[in-house]
This record gives structure tokens, C-alpha cells and sequence, in this order.
């Protein structure tokens, strides 16, 4: 508790060419890396995509510094190691499991644990070595990071903080992410994460070989959803001095590696590029839906996608479900009963969930995994046929649930198949659903005798 929180500036937009300097002066111009940069700094550039890659996809920053970031003692794999991160999804460290997944929000520990202690994977598929993947982790932590900061090798964070703000410092400067706000740490940046309201939880979703996108708009036209100039990238921050006894831990292949060094990684002094940080508040988007019949699919929701080589199909969707106005005419306005390709990883921040009246709370997470049938609970679907009469305009509103999904299928982690706030009882809010069937159809009739004739249509 207790840590210190500043006012911090941002620069606005998505896939930018930022530039941005803590001195005046600091950022070179004209080219690079000049021989003698500014200052004496160093010229580092950070590659978030191939050299090669196509100019429309090519990330990178460079990072002027004040000393190097090699300038490190040899990894170490770290003692203790972490027991429960993953990245090579195998048998043995998961498992498959087409039920459907209900957990509960885990406990936040008494225990003193900073974000990368409190991390732990729940599932995932792939491999962060092959550069194809996902996995989803969730926290839950109640102290800052105090001397060392992090650097996942394997693929970007996006961060959803449930409960208790995040200050993340970067190489490329400060970012304050409040429950309600994401922040996406690219492949290979260095952050440390400080709790100032202490008890902290939340959920990560990360990608391997490949980054997060804006949705295309399609006939949506060029306005809609989340807007490029609603994302917050970070301004120039530096620390300079001796830092005795700084550790980097280096998240690579899942595993942790540690190396000492005697200052901060977070010594840039300025830097330009597209290779960034950054955040952005879901509050600000702006949903589009149905207007007369039919219920949209999720899709239409979209905040960010982190694609695959085909067309359409995303390694991982990250899609929110917010407050907005539900106005269909003769529809089942909840969302459908459903069974997908895809597989669907949901998560709470704040308020309930339009299709389950309880069971899934703030905090806790579920899993349709390939193919495995989901939808509406019983009661849900029993008071929206109850009301199919009377249907006026409608909002939903104080909710903010997420989705995660992904064209491959997930392997659960075991210890989330062992945990003791998996839900068993899951799929009882489904087992009372009963047939509303009736071949009383508009082409039958009942005689006077009341037998039932069956009609044509039948
Ligand atoms: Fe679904």
C-alpha cells in the first residue's frame, strides 16, 4: 500500500511513430544512431517483428540510453523456480477437457507476492518456441516489484486488472492501468509492476509471434469500436544512479532466468519508434449492434486481435461485452446458444454478465472450449421468454466482461483443473432448461374431440 502514484502524460494513438525525449535535446535527428549520440547515450533498437517483415507490419523503437541493456551478469534460472507458468502447452503440464470450465475468483494471497510470483497460467496451446501460440494467466498479488523488473521473451502481455491499479514502468516510460483499462507490454520490453491500492488481481492474455492489432472495420466504415487515438503510449522517463542490486528476470520459454545488474533497465532517456507500450480505456469504446432483429455475433465487439496467416481466423480476439442499449425487435436478445471452432475464454472486471444471473462473479473466469455447447442459464433464458411480449429498449449497464478467444484449442493447466475454486456444479445452470416444444404448429388443428392433427409443415 502506499506507493507512490504521479500525474503522467501519454501520447495518443495506435501503431504511431512516437518520439519522445525526458531532455530536450536527447533524441537524435537526421539518422538513428549517430556516432556520439546526445548526452553520451547509448543507441539501442528494440525489434518487435522480423527485420524483413513488410513495412505495413514492421515494428520497432529505438531506445537511447544510458547504458546498454547487455550490460548484465550471465541468466541464472531463477531459485525458487515458478511452478506455474507455461508455454509449451504438453501432457505434462495440461490437459484436455471439452467440459465446460467455471472458477471462481482465486484469493488474494496474505502473503507478500508481487505480480510475477502471483502470475499462473490457466491454459493455452502452442509453443512460444514455434512462435505460434497462446496462453491465458491470471494474478493475484499484494505487493509491488522492488528491485527487479521483468521481460517476457515469449510473447506480449495484455493486461486486464480486475481489482487494484497497476503502475507499470517501462523502458519506454510510466503507465497507470486502472481496473476497466488494459495494457498491452510488447514481446522483449522490460516493465516492473507497482499496486498502489496493494491487493491486486487480474487476468493476462499472452500471444506467441505475433501482435495485437485494431480490428478491421469492414462495412462498419472508418468510425466505431475502439478508436486508434483512445490508445496511451507512454512519454520518455528515465532513472539514472546505481541500483546496487537489480535483477532481471527473463521470462524465455516459460521459465524464469535471473541477472544481476548494478542500475535500471528503465535509463532511456528518449526513444522513437512503433514498438511500444501501451493502454487504453475499455469505457471508451464504442459499440455497434443490432438495430432491428437478430443478435450480432461477438465479433462485433472486437478491441484488439492478434491475427494468424489466414484471413479472418485470430490467434487470439480480445472481445468485450459493455453497457449498451439492446433494442432488437422479436429476438432473443441474450446472447445465443452456442457451439464453436473457436474457443472462448471469458473473464469479469466489474458488475454480472447479461447470460448468467449468478455463479460468475468479478474476478473468476470460464472456458467453452472447441465445439463445447454453452449459452444462456435457465434462468436467464426463462425471464427473457417470460418478457417476450413486453419488449422495450433496454440497458445494460455497471458490466465489463471480457472475452479471450482463439482459433486453436487450449490445453488446461492441471493445477486449474485441481483448483479449489473450479466449480463443479457448473453445468447444473444449464440442466434445469426444458422443452418449451409443441407440435402445435400454425399448420395443425385440433379437432373438437381434442385430437391433435399434425399439420402439413410437419
Ligand atoms: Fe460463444
Amino acid at each position: 500500500m502506499g506507493e507512490k502514484v504521479e500525474e503522467l502524460e501519454y501520447q495518443s494513438g495506435f501503431g504511431n511513430h512516437f518520439s519522445s525525449e525526458a531532455i530536450a535535446g536527447a533524441l537524435p535527428h537526421g539518422q538513428n544512431s549517430p556516432l556520439v549520440c546526445p548526452y553520451g547515450l547509448y543507441a539501442e533498437q528494440i525489434s518487435g517483428t522480423s527485420f524483413t517483415s513488410p513495412r505495413k507490419l514492421n515494428q520497432r523503437s529505438w531506445l537511447y540510453r544510458i547504458k546498454p541493456s547487455v550490460t548484465h551478469e550471465p541468466f541464472k534460472p531463477r531459485v525458487p523456480a515458478h511452478e506455474k507458468l507455461v508455454s509449451e502447452f504438453d501432457g505434462s503440464n495440461s490437459r484436455t477437457n471439452p467440459t465446460q470450465l467455471r472458477w471462481r475468483p482465486v484469493d488474494i494471497p496474505d502473503s507478500p507476492t508481487d505480480f510475477v510470483d502471483g502470475l499462473f497460467t490457466i491454459c493455452g496451446a502452442g509453443s512460444s518456441f514455434l512462435r505460434h501460440g497462446f496462453a491465458i494467466h491470471m494474478y493475484a498479488a499484494n505487493k509491488g516489484m522492488e528491485d527487479c523488473a521483468l521481460c517476457n521473451a515469449d510473447g506480449d502481455f495484455l493486461l486486464v486488472p480486475q481489482s487494484g491499479r497497476l503502475w507499470i514502468e517501462t523502458e519506454c516510460g510510466r503507465l497507470l492501468v486502472s481496473p476497466g483499462e488494459i495494457a498491452v507490454i510488447p514481446q522483449g520490453f522490460r516493465f516492473s509492476i507497482g499496486l498502489p491500492d496493494g491487493k491486486s488481481r487480474g487476468y493476462v492474455a499472452e500471444v506467441f509471434g505475433t501482435h495485437f492489432q485494431l480490428p478491421d472495420l469492414g462495412p462498419i466504415g472508418a468510425n466505431g469500436l475502439a478508436a486508434a487515438r483512445d490508445f496511451l503510449a507512454p512519454t520518455a522517463w528515465f532513472e539514472d544512479g546505481l541500483r546496487p542490486s537489480y535483477t532481471i528476470i527473463q521470462k524465455f520459454g516459460g521459465e524464469l532466468f535471473t541477472a544481476k545488474q548494478d542500475f535500471s533497465p528503465f535509463n532511456v532517456v528518449a526513444w522513437h519508434g512503433n514498438y511500444v507500450p501501451y493502454k487504453y480505456g475499455l469505457q471508451k469504446f464504442c459499440p455497434y449492434n443490432t438495430v432491428l432483429i437478430d443478435h450480432g455475433d461477438p465479433s462485433i465487439n472486437t478491441v484488439l486481435t492478434a491475427p494468424t496467416d489466414k484471413p479472418g481466423v485470430a490467434l487470439l480476439d480480445f472481445v468485450i461485452f459493455p453497457p449498451r442499449w439492446l433494442v432488437a425487435e422479436h429476438t432473443f436478445r441474450p446472447p445465443y446458444y452456442h457451439r464453436n471452432c473457436m474457443s472462448e475464454f471469458m473473464g469479469l472486471i466489474y458488475g454480472s454478465y447479461e447470460a448468467k444471473v449468478g455463479g460468475f462473479v468479478p474476478g473468476g473466469a470460464s472456458l467453452h472450449n472447441c465445439m463445447t455447447p454453452h449459452g444462456p442459464d435457465t434462468t436467464t433464458y426463462e425471464a427473457t421468454i417470460a418478457r417476450a411480449n413486453e419488449m422495450v429498449p433496454s440497458k445494460i449497464t455497471d458490466t465489463m466482461a471480457f472475452m479471450f478467444e482463439s482459433s486453436l484449442i487450449p490445453r488446461v493447466c492441471n493445477w486449474a483443473l485441481e483448483s479449489p475454486v473450479l466449480d463443479h456444479d457448473y453445468y447444473q445452470c444449464w440442466i434445469g432448461l426444458k422443452s418449451h416444444f409443441s407440435r402445435l404448429g400454425i399448420d395443425d388443428e385440433v379437432t373438437d374431440d381434442g385430437v391433435h392433427k399434425q399439420g402439413k409443415a410437419l
